[in-house]
């Protein structure tokens, strides 16, 4: 008998090759056919086959194993889905600004798990076959001979391909890796033009290549070019080595100008499909930039014409939009400018003459504009919240508009603020991406950390893509790191997080005249070294409202440094002398200070030592030690710069680099909170080349938002509007901590939501930064109980245990007592709390447990005696107690049986009383009817007196046994209630405890 095995059958029912998307079904077809030829062909054999009878008998193993039976258990409910796999690959869905520099988004790719995908995918290493489509808007061409494009960095740090790159010229240069290794480049001389959406189609196949370009022309018609490459031999094309980097990287910088839509064609290149989206985004940016090149061009001749000492107002004829009977009979017109700019340009040219004596009265042309596009931009925020209601709004943002393009960059994130926010304008997202994105083009710090925040969490329509916010915060990273080296920089101070509603932080910040500053002043003269210490940093960095003096602070740095008691002090003033900050540089008696401190203990006085060897002796032995020895003790800046020395092989001993022990050295710096540790750990994270640590772009996006709040620049707003509040101007400092709060800073959104409540703004404004601040990786309590509540009352259940569960997890008492309050009323209780109280979700968990667990937990977190917490503690406990107490089966008869005695025992005892008590009665009413001599009634011949006496003498001892005995009884009650009551009592305690 011949019997054929096929075992395509089986292979076609086990590999996942049928599902994928639309895309790939028709190489599926394709592959489908090929499988079952090849397969068939060769599988056929000659089996003998027994009776059942005679077949080896399977021995037996009993029931199922318990991780099969578990398997099941898990999986029976779930319907298995075979993941959606695609040879396309949106890189980037929505525009990115590049600015030219070190910085751009990173992507990798991994194999297909689609084995038919993949299998494919090997195939083409050596034959390749894709296809790369990108949107590009250039400001202006290569600064330098090439600036990167797409680059494709391998393994070995090395480029791959594709490399393409823009040249000084406009050019495309691609550069392509072959198969034998060696690298091959083209230019197409095609002088992209600047200020237009142009789309570079990129084919490649096996050995050729070939480009095609459009261009969006401004009327919407389209221009195209195309251009051959052949470069001879099969191209290598391996797109899971090393990582891609869309603009710039560390080896070479970025274009300048933006991306759209970047697609890329994993394992086909016939034909690509890329449309400009979103369209109304890109082309709103394409507007902006062309009006504001003319605004500049018009700003220049008004300037020209100034210096010239011409009357300028004949030449700015009014325009029918502005003030029409202002002088215009009087003017003669030269028209310098067309009617139609005059009406676009007519806020710029009535700023222009507002401000023409502030501008003429400065000496150079380029330094007054940026100054006078930043009063434009104080005096917009000034009255901006009070235009709100009137059209002065729309007058403001043309001022801003201005403004910006004057140069002054937070206008742009004023914009963006005010229409994603809807503050004044109806909210519209796109123009206020429009504006975000303007300012990130121009390197403003703001305004990327703005991009980062939005895409890093997915808010109002960016999309949540890490790629990309990591693009943005390792930019701004960067410069929070050079930042902080430039400590004389009037225009820094570090974030401090003042909270309005909290009275103590509030008055940390008084400044100059307030009580804590004058108390310092007042003891560091007296010589107390932590005052002059205090006093010296206040004044340094200026915070705590302090206004910053750096002589001021050296002189008191010196006072309490050369005490030469305090280490810490010692090594502040070192550093001050050493780097001629404030005081003259004295370099003897700077590394005599280190020594000192050194000798004292300070860990970061051996970092110093370090620096000083390296950077000024230039001796690396001897600073590779001191900065090891402070490492060692736990100094951040030693840590880091232990891990440079790592990364870089830089040290003399030891010639080899060890990127992960650089890594690790970078993490626990940055964990201390070292800006440059976190941007060295992070760069290292997002491509994902280290050995030993795995691409992970959330926790790189995470370390570098940490870090970037301690940006000098934005702690300098942050004291701008906490002084703006300070002197009242609550409304204006209202649009100051929006705009901070748009980037992502916690306090800033906490700060923003407060004031929009205290000045009764729209709710919408308080709820949209209430909800920020509980995004935040440590949330605000008071936004995630503000959130809580405002779901509640939306009957959004779900959501308000989320929120109030998250207020749980970081320690909020009244967030147990809410979530309390909502499980008893009969909500679900989310699984998160049950994690964090210990209780598995799979018991069969009572409700009251959870409520009581956590008003217990709840008095963990108070301070004082009588809380919320502790009275509902307590109510719940007597509630449950009486329910026990009364359900018992022992104890309720008892206590039933107790009180029935009891009040029998009572009632007897009354009666007994009022018995007694009536035969009182009555004897005193025999006693005075017979002292009043009446007659007897009866005339029985018994001497009245006799009787009466008789009767008396009984009456007197009855009333006498029942004086005596009422205290009696009345301590024989009362005991056997204290007793009974006693009982009953225990009973119940017995059940409370
Ligand atoms: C492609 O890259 C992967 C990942 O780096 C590597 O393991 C593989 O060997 C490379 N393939 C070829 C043909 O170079
Ligand atoms: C540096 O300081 C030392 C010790 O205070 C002093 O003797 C020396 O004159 C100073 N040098 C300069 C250049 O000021």
């Amino acid at each position: 008998m011949r019997v054929v095995l096929s075992f395509i059958c089986t292979a076609l029912l086990l590999s996942p090759v049928w599902c994928g998307s639309p895309d790939t079904d028709r190489t599926r077809r394709g592959n489908h056919a090929e499988a079952y030829d090849r397969s068939l062909v060769r599988t056929s054999t000659f089996v003998r086959t027994l009776p059942p009878s005679q077949r080896p008998a399977y021995p037996q193993t009993g029931s199922v194993s318990w991780g099969a039976w578990l398997m099941w258990q898990l999986t029976k409910d779930t319907v298995r889905k075979c993941p959606h796999e695609s040879e396309t690959v949106d890189i980037l869905s929505f525009p990115f600004a590049s600015t030219g520099e070190r910085f751009g988004v990173i992507h990798t790719f991994s194999p297909f798990k689609n084995r038919d995908l993949e299998r494919r995918r090997t195939l083409a290493l050596k034959q390749p076959s894709a296809a790369l489509s990108l949107w590009l808007y250039l400001l202006s061409w290569c600064g330098q001979s090439v600036c990167g494009i797409v680059k494709h960095v391998n393994e070995h740090r090395k480029y791959g391909s594709p490399l393409i790159m823009l040249s000084d010229a406009g050019n495309i240069v691609l550069q392509v890796q072959m198969v034998d290794g060696e690298e091959q480049a083209f230019t197409a001389h095609t002088a992209l033009p600047l200020h237009t959406w142009i789309r570079l189609d990129f084919f490649f196949q096996v050995s050729k290549a070939k480009l095609t370009i459009t261009k969006v022309l401004p009327a919407g018609q389209t221009s195209e070019s195309t251009h051959f490459f052949d470069f001879r031999q099969p191209i290598k094309f391996n797109d899971t080595s090393g990582y891609f980097v869309m603009g710039g990287c560390n080896y070479m910088k970025g274009f300048h100008g933006y991306f759209g839509p970047i697609r890329y064609y994993r394992l086909s290149s016939e034909k690509v499909k890329n449309p400009l989206s979103p369209v109304r985004t890109l082309k709103e940016l394409d507007r902006f930039h062309r009006h504001c090149e003319e605004m500049q061009q018009v700003t220049e001749q008004y300037l020209e014409a100034l210096r010239q000492n011409r009357d300028v107002s004949t030449d700015v004829c009014e325009s029918y939009y502005g003030d029409l009977g202002r002088k215009f009979g009087r003017r003669e017109c030269t028209q310098t400018w067309s009617w139609d700019q005059q009406r676009r340009f007519n806020i710029a040219l009535r700023l222009l003459e507002e401000h023409q004596d502030f501008i003429t009265g400065l000496e150079s042309s380029g330094g007054h504009l940026q100054h006078l596009s930043r009063v434009i931009f104080q005096n917009v925020v000034k009255t901006i919240s009070k235009a709100e209601e009137s059209d002065g709004g729309l007058d403001l943002i043309e001022q801003l508009q201005v403004s910006l393009c004057w140069g002054h960059q937070h206008s742009s994130l004023l914009l963006a603020t005010l229409h994603l926010a809807g503050l004044g304008v109806p909210v519209d997202l796109e123009q206020g991406h429009v504006y975000s994105l303007i300012g990130g083009v121009s390197d403003d710090r703001l305004a990327l950390m703005h991009l980062g925040y939005k895409h890093m969490e997915g808010l109002d329509g960016f999309p949540k893509d890490q790629n990309t916010a990591y693009g943005y915060y390792a930019n701004i990273g960067k410069q929070t790191s050079t930042d902080q080296d430039k400590v004389q920089d009037s225009w820094q101070t570090p974030t401090e997080h003042v909270h309005l509603n909290n009275d103590d932080e509030l008055h940390t910040q008084t400044g100059e005249q307030g009580d804590i500053v004058q108390y310092l002043k007042h003891q560091a003269s007296r010589g107390d070294v932590e005052s002059q210490k205090s006093l010296a940093r206040m004044l340094l960095w200026g915070s705590n409202g302090v206004e910053k003096n750096i002589r001021t602070a050296a002189m008191w740095y010196a006072r309490s440094a050369l005490h030469m008691v305090d280490p810490a002090a010692m090594y502040d003033y070192a550093i001050l002398i050493l780097k001629g900050t404030g005081v003259k540089k004295n370099r003897t008696l700077g590394l005599k200070l280190l020594e000192k401190a050194a000798d004292m203990g300070s860990v970061e006085a051996l970092n110093g030592l370090g620096w000083y060897y390296s950077t000024i002796v230039k001796n690396r032995r001897k600073a590779i030690r001191y900065f090891e020895l402070a490492a060692q003790n736990g100094s951040r800046d030693g840590l880091f710069n232990v891990g440079l020395y790592q990364l870089n092989g830089a040290s003399p001993d030891k010639q080899e680099r060890n990127e992960t022990a650089a890594f690790q050295l970078f993490l626990r710096a940055a964990q201390l909170g070292h800006v440059g540790g976190a941007v060295e750990a992070a760069a290292l994270l997002s491509t994902g080349t280290v050995r030993g640590v795995a691409r992970d772009q959330d926790k790189a996006v995470l370390l570098l938002k940490r870090v970037i709040e301690m940006n000098g620049h934005l702690g300098f707003m942050v004291k701008e509007a906490l002084q703006t509040y300070q002197r009242g101007s609550w409304d204006e400092a209202l649009v100051k901590y929006a705009i901070l709060a748009e980037t992502g800073l916690s306090v800033a959104q906490h700060n923003a939501a407060h004031l929009c409540e205290v000045l009764g703004h729209s709710s919408a404004c308080q709820w949209r930064y209430h909800n920020y601040s509980t995004y935040n990786h440590i949330p605000q309590e008071s936004g995630l109980l503000r959130m809580g509540d405002y779901y509640s009352k939306l009957s959004d259940m779900v959501k308000a245990m989320h929120m109030y569960s998250t207020a749980v997890v970081h320690g909020s008492p009244q967030g147990h007592f809410n979530l309390a309050m909502l499980i008893e009323e009969g909500y679900e209780v989310p699984d998160i709390i049950l994690d964090q109280m210990g209780i598995s979700a799979a018991h069969n968990l009572n409700r009251s447990v959870v409520v009581e667990n956590l008003l217990s937990r709840c008095r963990e977190f108070e301070e004082a005696d009588v809380t919320p917490c502790s009275l509902v503690l307590w109510k719940i406990k007597f509630i449950r107690a009486w329910r026990d107490f009364t359900h018992s089966s022992v104890q309720l008869p008892l206590a039933c049986g107790m009180a029935a005695i009891f009040s029998l025992f009572i009632i007897a005892v009354l009666l007994q009383t009022l018995l007694a008590f009536y035969s009182t009665a009555y004897l005193s009413t025999n006693q005075s009817s017979e002292r009043r001599g009446e007659p007897a009634v009866d005339g029985q011949g018994i001497s009245p007196q006799e009787t009466s006496t008789h009767q008396q003498q009984r009456d007197r001892l009855t009333a006498a046994h029942n004086s005596l005995s009422l205290p009696e009884t009345s301590d024989l009650v009362v005991t056997v209630t204290g007793v009974c009551v006693c009982v009953i009592f225990t009973m119940f305690i017995s059940n409370l405890l």
